[in-house]
């Protein structure tokens, strides 16, 4: 059973580092973990939902485990699977059965946690405020917060960033939003709070961005309706669970995926990925630079999401231009295609990017100090950065707690002269648990140090 609560943040007993040795290859198979943003929403709306979701494939990461402490803090009751099993069981309370949790509900340094609950609470009838991490607790709240507010939700933010407390709900109605964001949170936010709303709660986002809410929402029983770039929906009198089962992560798989093109004398295969094309920006983005990547499609998983085995070879990259158009389907994909930069031939140019600066760190300056210190030549730009391809050297970088940060870094050994060390690792544990291992298991020499 999932605990209430248990804390997720901070370095325990010292700081979590990867010494990584410079050059090798990767070869093999790899089955990567459950996707991260599908894992929440299966527990969020099976804790809503009438009747058992079961869930495999489930990721059990602390991103994911915050999500499922908060909905146990709230009465719903979720058991991770059995020894023999793979599968979670989520038992709903209905769409309004949670109850007011005890204290603070503290998602650790999970933003998709925050921004999508901050919708389902605001529509409860009891009040709840919630906190996270140093990271999560700088991150903009107000995104979610105003279109909430335009439906009739209390919720007050500080200075537009965590604690958000949200009061009592006194009712909703539904809106017609123009997102000024492309971003699968804030949309996800609105539907999830349009679940208790009187009339029809629309979004229209200005690019695409993820679309696994509404898929899982019409899993689940409710209707969707998709018109070009807005998504609406209405109150339904309830959701029906159902099994789920969650595909690998390709936000987890671009790691491997681009350290294969830098450096595979085999190639390496990816197995059951999700495949969503709202998703699979990072392959083009790829196969623009050069890369050979096969993606063999498989059957659709149950919850509607796609899933394919990917084949990667070693592929010589060159330097693309990179603009807004690209960076929604491939927003979490940043931090590992810069270090594909870096090695490509040519120069990198990305723009229209300025919303990685506030995801689990400011993505644009810890990548651009995270290349410099490798020796790669990079200017910054508010809203992306040019990188020019080259060769890069052994260093220490620092991923500032952000997940994304310290993975990319390790597979940039792979193309380095000397060691890579680098620091604060721990939070890998938030996306992608074992990510060490198997990158041990695909050829790399890590060593994990705790540094006092
Ligand atoms: C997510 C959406 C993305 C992504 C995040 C997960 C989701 O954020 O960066 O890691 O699960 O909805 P935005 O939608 O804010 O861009």
């Amino acid at each position: 059973m999932v605990d209430e609560q248990k804390p997720f943040v901070g370095n325990r007993g010292g700081m979590e580092s990867y010494l990584v040795e410079p050059g090798g290859s990767l070869a093999g198979e790899i089955i990567v973990p459950g996707d991260k943003s599908i894992s929440h929403r299966s527990l969020m709306f099976g804790a809503i939902a009438d009747g058992i979701t079961e869930i495999d494939g489930l990721l059990a990461s602390e991103d994911c485990l915050a999500t499922a402490a908060a909905l146990t803090a709230m009465g719903a009751k979720i058991e991770a699977p059995e020894m023999a099993g793979d599968c979670w069981r989520v038992h709903g309370v209905g769409l309004r059965g949670l109850k007011r949790p005890p204290g603070n509900l503290d998602l650790g340094n999970s933003g998709t946690s925050m921004r999508l609950l901050t919708g389902l609470l605001c529509a409860q009838s009891f009040s709840s405020t919630l906190v996270g991490d140093s990271s999560l607790m700088a991150r903009p709240m107000e995104r979610v917060a105003v279109p909430l507010r335009l439906m009739g939700a209390r919720i007050k933010t500080s200075d537009g960033r965590p604690p958000v407390m949200i009061e009592r709900c006194q009712g909703l109605t539904g809106i017609d939003y123009q997102a000024p964001v492309a971003s699968a949170q804030v949309k996800s936010a609105i539907l999830l709070a349009g679940l208790y709303a009187k009339g029809v709660t629309r979004v229209t986002e200005p690019g695409v961005s993820r679309d696994h809410t509404e898929r899982m929402l019409a899993s689940f029983g409710v209707p969707v309706i998709r018109k070009g770039m807005t998504v609406e929906i209405e109150a339904p009198a309830a959701l029906r669970a159902h099994r789920i089962s969650v595909p690998g992560d390709l936000s987890s798989a671009a790691f491997f995926i681009v350290g294969a093109c830098l450096a595979s004398n085999k190639g390496v295969t990816l197995r059951n990925v999700g495949v969503n094309t709202t998703r699979t920006g990072v392959i083009e983005i790829l196969r623009k630079m050069g890369a050979k990547i096969d993606v063999a499609t498989a059957p659709t998983a149950k919850g509607g999401e796609p899933i394919a085995d990917i084949r990667v070879a070693r592929s010589r990259l060159k330097g693309i231009d990179i603009d807004a158009s690209d960076v929604a389907l491939a927003i979490d994909e940043f931090p590992v295609l810069m270090v594909a930069a870096a090695c490509a031939e040519g120069v990198t140019r990305v723009s229209g990017a300025e919303e990685l600066r506030v995801k689990e760190s400011d993505r644009i300056r810890t990548v651009v100090d995270g290349l410099v210190a490798l020796g790669a030549k990079v200017d910054e730009k508010p809203d992306g950065m040019i990188v020019t391809g080259g060769s890069l050297k052994g260093g220490v970088v620092d991923s500032h707690g952000d997940h994304r940060i310290a993975m990319a870094f390790t597979i940039a050994a792979l193309m380095a002269s000397g060691p890579v060390r680098v620091l604060n690792t721990r939070n890998i544990a938030t996306s992608f648990p074992g990510f060490a291992d198997h990158a041990t298991r695909l050829g790399m020499a890590i060593t994990q140090e705790t540094l006092s």
